[in-house]
């Protein structure tokens, strides 16, 4: 099968998208129901953010996987929650990680087209020339998983595991990672 393309897309075609997004989204997380209404509505409002930059993978013109991301800063919701949790710890991450960061929001691969190397072309993509010093993310915290694996293998380290947001909900990750991203370390072909 012929490689997707991966390709950007501005606010406006992000908007007029968002509905094969969340196909993607809802086929890769397998969300309640119910939440896919207040998921749009929030996907709507992280288009007028700052930086704001998304990509698509595309075959045959169907949105296949999607990555969208912004400049992170104080008054928007997610950052304000991390920022108060990695505080609360006094260790000082949150003002090393959270001083200049990006905030990558979705990161999906439709399940037929996952495991295909497309989640890492478009969160290397995405974070390449980035002017931010880090890039932040949550993730369900779910050991092992494909996203835990992908985003460990970019540098990115946990600055918060079994995390609840407010409103409760599964635990995540909060990861991090300094801008420029790490190469991927190569595997030796043999010992
Ligand atoms: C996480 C996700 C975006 C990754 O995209 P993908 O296209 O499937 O991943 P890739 O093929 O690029 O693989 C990335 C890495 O995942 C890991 N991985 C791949 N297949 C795996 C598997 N079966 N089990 C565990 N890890 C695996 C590997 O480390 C791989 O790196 P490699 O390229 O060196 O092999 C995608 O799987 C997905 O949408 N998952 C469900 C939704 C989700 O968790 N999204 C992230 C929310 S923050």
């Amino acid at each position: 099968m012929k490689d997707p393309r991966i390709r950007e897309i501005d606010a406006r075609g992000y908007l007029k998208r968002l509905g094969a997004m969340i196909d993607v989204y809802t086929a890769a997380m397998d969300p309640p129901p119910e939440q896919l209404p207040g998921r749009r509505t929030i996907m709507e409002r992280h288009a007028t953010y700052p930086a704001f930059r998304a990509f698509i993978a595309e075959r045959r013109r169907s949105v296949v996987g999607f990555v969208y991301g912004f400049h992170g800063e104080i008054g928007q919701w997610w950052h304000d929650v991390v920022y108060h949790a990695l505080a609360d710890l006094g260790s000082g991450q949150a003002d090393v990680w959270l001083a200049n960061p990006f905030e990558v929001a979705e990161l999906h691969v439709h399940p037929a087209y996952q495991g295909r190397g497309i989640g890492r072309r478009l969160l290397e993509t995405i974070c390449a020339g980035r002017p931010e010093s880090s890039v932040v993310l949550s993730t369900l915290d779910r050991p092992g998983s494909r996203a835990r694996r992908l985003y460990q293998s970019v540098g990115m380290t946990d600055l918060l595991t079994g995390f609840e947001f407010p409103g409760g909900g599964p635990r995540y990750a909060v990861m991090a990672a300094p801008l420029p991203l790490a190469a991927k370390a190569s595997t030796p072909k043999s010992a």
